[in-house]
């Protein structure tokens, strides 16, 4: 059979997925927005050989747990089923960031291995079909499969829950600056606080306004009105913060530099340099600004100490194969 190899991007969602109405199919609780982000990304090979007794996954640099094996291995039986074959794959996989601190290695793993798997497997699937696929491996994965600028729309089925590009990603000149706080992997993955999330009392106050939100936000983000994109932005991040912080047990994802520069950024933003935070299921900060910004904005980065990493990525294309295979 034919090796593919393919290339996926992670996002950074500005709206964010937190809670699930379906823990099997993946199904959220709301919409969410996101960008592409052009240098954080997952390249995967996959070819099936029916000589294989197992499927064989490697992972560039990291050590698999059983458990991490076996949701690919489910995730290919998927596959195999649409596709009507039975042989096991052999798969190589290598990120260019590191693993499990909030840096979503699940978004651009699972839709680089939806895009690769499902043509290895001889399948011609369509954008929302990969995203769908994605989504049924890590629900944020079906975020990355189309270009630039992105709506995960809920749905209230499988068929119905999936993303779509709403602006390419040459729209918008604006910048992710990824700070890497903490290379150590969350001891609460996302996909349990996902569940607990539901015990929040704030989580009905978050969802209730969410569609208002991605409304408001999708229309800033089509007329580049960076500080009510920027606002919005911040808001639904602190307030699923908030939601994770209220949930049993609580999960507090934040550390003492996570907070130092969130305090930073709003500092700096009252002196007049406006930048804006994210943050997902992990310590690390995503500081959003405008090319024009860049400089001041390292500049301001110097000023912390203790700072393991930066990653500047700008808007990026969806996934993609390549022919640069890994085997
Ligand atoms: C905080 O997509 O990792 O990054 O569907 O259980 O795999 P599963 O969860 P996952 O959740 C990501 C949550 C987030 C917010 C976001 O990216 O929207």
């Amino acid at each position: 059979m034919i090796k593919v190899t393919a290339k996926a991007p992670a996002n950074i969602a500005f709206i964010k997925y937190w809670g699930k109405k379906d823990e099997a199919l993946k199904l959220p609780l709301a919409g969410s927005i996101s960008m592409n982000l052009d240098n954080i990304y997952t390249v995967t090979t996959v070819e099936f050989n029916r000589r294989l007794t197992d499927d064989r996954i490697e992972m560039v640099g990291t050590k698999m747990k059983s458990g991490e094996k076996q949701k690919v291995s489910e995730f290919l039986d998927r596959i195999r089923n649409i596709a009507k074959i039975t042989d096991k794959a052999r798969i190589k996989t290598k990120n260019n960031f590191p693993k499990g601190t909030g840096v979503a290695s699940s978004a651009s793993g699972f839709a680089a291995l939806a895009v690769a798997a499902a043509k290895a497997a001889g399948l011609n699937l369509p954008e929302k079909e990969l995203s769908i696929l994605a989504r049924l491996g890590s629900g944020s994965a079906c975020r990355s499969i189309p270009d630039g600028f992105v709506e995960w729309l809920e749905g209230n089925s499988s068929q119905t829950s999936y993303a779509k590009s709403i602006f390419p990603k040459t729209h918008w000149n604006i910048l992710d600056i990824t700070i890497i706080v903490s290379r150590k992997e969350k001891k609460i993955s996302s996909s349990l606080g996902h569940t607990l999330a539901l015990e929040s009392p704030f989580m009905a106050a978050r969802i209730n306004d969410l569609d208002q939100k991605i409304k408001k936000i999708k229309q800033a983000i089509g007329d580049r009105d960076f500080t009510t994109f920027g606002n919005i932005t911040e808001s639904d991040a602190l307030n699923m913060h908030a939601v994770m912080m209220t949930s049993n047990p609580a999960l507090i994802y934040w550390q003492p530099k996570t907070v130092e520069i969130m305090k930073k950024i709003i500092d700096y933003r009252d002196m007049g340099l406006e930048t804006y935070f994210t943050i997902d299921a992990g310590p690390n900060v995503h500081i959003i600004c405008q090319e024009k910004s860049l400089l001041k904005v390292k500049s301001m980065i110097l000023t912390i100490k203790g700072i393991k990493q930066i990653i500047i990525s700008r808007p990026g294309k969806g996934a993609e194969v390549t022919e640069n295979h890994l085997f």
